[in-house]
């Protein structure tokens, strides 16, 4: 069922129920009110007699009021004894004949109100009593008025209630379907504007445009735009990941075609000279690292995705970065590192196996991209709830255009020398993936021919 609909159902129920809990008391408000205007007019009738000069004056004054809407008047002394009846003599001693509440409770509290079946008027009767004096005696006016009238306005009045109730449920289910038709449209516009996609009819998710010019607080248009940058983002996640997997498939083909090549060479030629034979398998052999280090960096980035929590203590970077220098000297041996530090001890919380392959990527690389001997100063400088590493270089440099690509994955500067060194461009791509789960930033800042700086900041705890 549509969102529309079920508003539509609960404000039908609620509506329902509304009408079904107020009618009763409709009912009884009506009794009332029926019953208010007869003591009204049993009142005005006093007004119009009470100011008579005597007792049979007051009788003859009631005797002239016959068009009054009662059906039976009566007019009563404080004996009790019936003075004047609009029925004439013979009803004269009908209170005796039957019981009579209403005059009971008129002259405890003045008015009192009964509904009789009456044998000697032969009907049912809603009757009042009103208490009222006349020079200094007590005198009672009672009047009759059929109930059957009453019932036939209490019905009217219900049946008028209920038609009322049934146009406003319509008028008001109508206006609600209308507010949430306008209110609902750009739900319907996203869903539609998806559906194509959920379908398969399209590639990619297509961009949600609302028709409606709304205010930017509007939560729909909210909706829309974080829709659109969410399916962005996926869009372009599953991008990398396809280019991913083709400059995985490319890296790994090209040594294999090459290795591929001098195999065949060797065995197209039966005598081979010594030396021919050892700079082919050097070749074949520089081919097969060349894979074997693709093949650890790509094992080493789908590893670093599910690094457990637990893998992060506390560790000390002086320590850390001194390893470092001693594992880079022993592949650069000619290569120069210095290390400046403001502290002996630098306690940060880490996970110290990747961490120090982040800072070996970084000391590679400005070993890798200076001329020998390479210069590089690694300093270390407390910041207070984080520390700063920064590992500088006087080598080639990065020219100004590729700094903010550097750290893609597969992304050289110059092909031919990364993989003269067998580098296929996963180890900054690598240094990030790490740094950003130490929660930490990494900047890079380079001049070509100069030398290059790469900075870290990592956060004391995480
Ligand atoms: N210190 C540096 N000096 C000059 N250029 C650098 C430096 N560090 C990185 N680069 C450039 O950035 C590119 C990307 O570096 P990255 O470490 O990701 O890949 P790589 O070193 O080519 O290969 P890999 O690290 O996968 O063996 C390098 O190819 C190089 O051109
Ligand atoms: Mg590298």
């Amino acid at each position: 069922m549509s969102f529309r609909k079920k508003i539509i159902l609960s404000q039908l129920i609620l509506f329902i129920v509304f009408i079904a809990a107020l009618f009763p008391f409709i009912n009884r408000a009506v009794v009332r009110l029926v019953r208010e205007s007869l003591e009204e007019s049993t009142n005005d009738l006093i007004d119009l007699i009470d100011d008579a000069n005597s007792e049979n004056e007051l009788v003859e004054r009631l005797k002239n009021q016959e068009f009054f809407v009662f059906f039976h008047i009566t007019l009563i002394d404080e004996k009790k004894q019936i003075i004047y009846d609009s029925y004439g003599e013979r009803f004269l001693h009908f209170l005796e004949a039957e019981p009579h509440p209403e005059l009971e409770e008129a002259e405890k509290d003045e008015i009192g109100y009964a509904v009789i079946d009456s044998k000697v008027f032969s009907g049912r009767f809603a009757y009042i009593a009103q208490k009222f004096s006349f020079q200094g005696k007590t005198y009672y006016l009672l009047t009759a008025f059929p109930f059957g009238q009453i019932q036939d306005i209490t019905k009217n009045f219900e049946i008028g209630f209920l038609i009322f109730s049934f146009v406003m449920l319509l008028f008001f289910t109508g206006l609600t379907w209308l507010i949430f038709n306008r209110l609902s449209q750009p739900i319907r516009e996203i869903i539609n504007t998806i559906k194509p996609y959920q379908m398969g009819k399209v590639e990619e998710i297509p961009k949600i445009v609302l028709k409606r010019k709304t205010s930017e607080e509007d939560e729909f248009k909210q909706l829309a735009s974080t829709l659109n940058s969410l399916s962005e983002k996926v869009q372009s996640q599953i991008r990398r990941e396809k280019d991913f997997v083709a400059n995985a498939s490319h890296e790994l083909r090209t040594p294999i075609t090459v290795i591929r090549g001098f195999v065949e060479t060797l065995s197209d030629l039966p005598k081979i000279s010594k030396e021919t034979l050892a700079e082919v398998t050097e070749k074949i052999l520089r081919n097969c690292e060349r894979m074997e280090n693709l093949v650890k960096s790509l094992l080493t980035l789908a590893d670093l995705e599910n690094i457990p929590e637990s893998r992060f203590t506390a560790c000390d970077l002086v320590v850390l970065v001194e390893n470092c220098k001693h594992i880079l000297l022993s592949v650069y041996s000619n290569a120069s590192i210095k290390i400046q530090k403001d502290q002996d001890q630098m306690i940060i919380s880490a996970d110290a196996d990747i961490l120090e392959l982040a800072i070996l990527n970084l000391l590679d690389n400005a070993a890798k991209y200076s001329k020998p001997p390479a210069k590089i100063i690694i300093k270390l400088e407390d910041m207070g709830e984080s520390v700063k590493l920064m590992i500088s270089d006087q080598g080639i440099g990065i020219p100004l255009e590729d700094l903010d690509r550097i750290f893609e994955r597969f992304y050289t500067v110059d092909k031919a020398r990364s993989r003269k060194f067998g580098g296929a461009g996963l180890g900054l791509s690598i240094v990030k993936t790490i740094i950003d789960k130490h929660r930490g930033k990494i900047q890079v800042a380079s001049k070509v021919g100069e030398g290059t700086i790469f900075t870290i900041l990592l956060p004391k705890h995480r």
